[in-house]
């Protein structure tokens, strides 16, 4: 295990504080998705009872959740995956997460392919899924038991990482004594801790309410900028996907596949003023109109399927 005694390059004020005891600077963490695609099995759903939205009589089958996927992510690099619901963007994280297996192609974290979980990815996902009777210390150490470190070492990461996100006072709270941009921020501080390659978060801040959310965003840069560590995030959010990245790579639905790989040409420096800056509104007026257009295709597909399995147009109905 790679610890260094300082923290990463660049300081700021949470790095220059810790001294020594800091966490390491990343190193690796050059992903690339070649020709992936998933299909997921699906059952035959059965003809059901009224109300019954799932209850079509769509018969058994392969889901193409993903097509032709081509993605490469450079070590240190933010950037955010943005699409409609449904347009695969969990799929692809859980893929990097080695969770599942593509059905083609391959994924690769440093020349390697990925063949399951491990702790060189940690995964963030919209509820944070803490266990709620750990601490958040003790949900900080999980990963870290789990790759052996001693107590000494667990104990000198937990702190650096809770203080890394401004919880440091927090340490002895149970997940439901805390709010819920908290409860985030100790799942960032659970994945950080493992000083992982590449940190994958899926729609993090999808649960929080607006002024959370920015302050989540800010705090997610700051850290990303402290760490060094490489960062993939799928966000429906187009004004957050274009404010956190370096690029945006915008996804169709029916089957997921990657329409636009953009370079987000903003300063380094964001803050809420970003938001106002005229390359901000045209950028995210262009993916609006990009994720827009996807999902309309998306709609008009859905229900000539919805034709073709026998029921009518709703419109049709006397
Ligand atoms: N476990 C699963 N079994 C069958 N289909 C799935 C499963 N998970 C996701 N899907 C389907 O795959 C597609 C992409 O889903 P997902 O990756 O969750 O999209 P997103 O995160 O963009 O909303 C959707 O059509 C979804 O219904
Ligand atoms: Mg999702």
């Amino acid at each position: 295990m790679t610890t260094a005694d300082t923290g990463p390059g660049q300081a700021t004020p949470a790095s220059a504080s810790a001294g020594a005891g800091g966490p390491a600077a990343a190193t690796g963490g050059s992903l690339r998705l070649r020709g992936v695609g998933m299909d997921y099995q699906r059952p035959a759903r059965r003809r059901g009872a009224r109300g019954d939205a799932e209850a079509d009589g769509a018969p058994a089958g392969h889901v193409p959740a993903l097509a032709d996927v081509d993605l490469a992510v450079e070590p240190g690099e933010f950037v955010c995956i943005v699409g409609a619901s449904g347009s695969g963007k969990s799929t692809l994280l859980r893929l990097v997460a080695g969770l599942i297996r593509p059905t083609s192609g391959e994924v690769t974290l440093d020349g390697v392919p990925i063949d399951g979980p491990g702790p060189q990815r940690g995964l963030v996902s919209q509820t944070g899924s803490l266990f709620p009777w750990r601490t958040a210390a003790a949900n900080v150490a999980f990963g870290l038991e789990l790759v052996g470190l001693s107590r000494a070492e667990r104990a000198r990461r937990v702190a650096w990482y809770l203080r890394e996100v401004g919880l440091e006072q927090f340490a002895d709270r149970l997940p439901g004594q805390l709010s819920g941009g908290q409860r985030q921020r100790v799942a960032i501080a659970r994945a950080l801790a493992c000083e992982p390659r590449v940190v994958l978060l899926d729609e993090p801040f999808g649960a929080l309410d607006v002024q959370t959310k920015e302050d989540m965003q800010l705090f997610l840069r700051q850290v990303w900028a402290d760490t060094g560590t490489t960062v993939l995030m799928v966000t429906h959010d187009v004004e957050e996907a274009v404010f956190l990245g370096q690029r945006v790579v915008v996804l169709a639905s029916d089957p997921g596949r990657v329409v636009a790989d953009l370079p987000v040409r903003l300063p380094a420096d964001r803050d809420h003023a970003t938001r106002r800056d005229p390359r901000f509104l045209a950028l995210r007026a262009e993916v609006e109109d990009l994720v827009r257009a996807h999902h309309r295709a998306h709609d008009a597909r859905a229900a000539m399927v919805g034709q073709r399995a026998g029921g009518q147009p709703a419109g049709a109905r006397q």
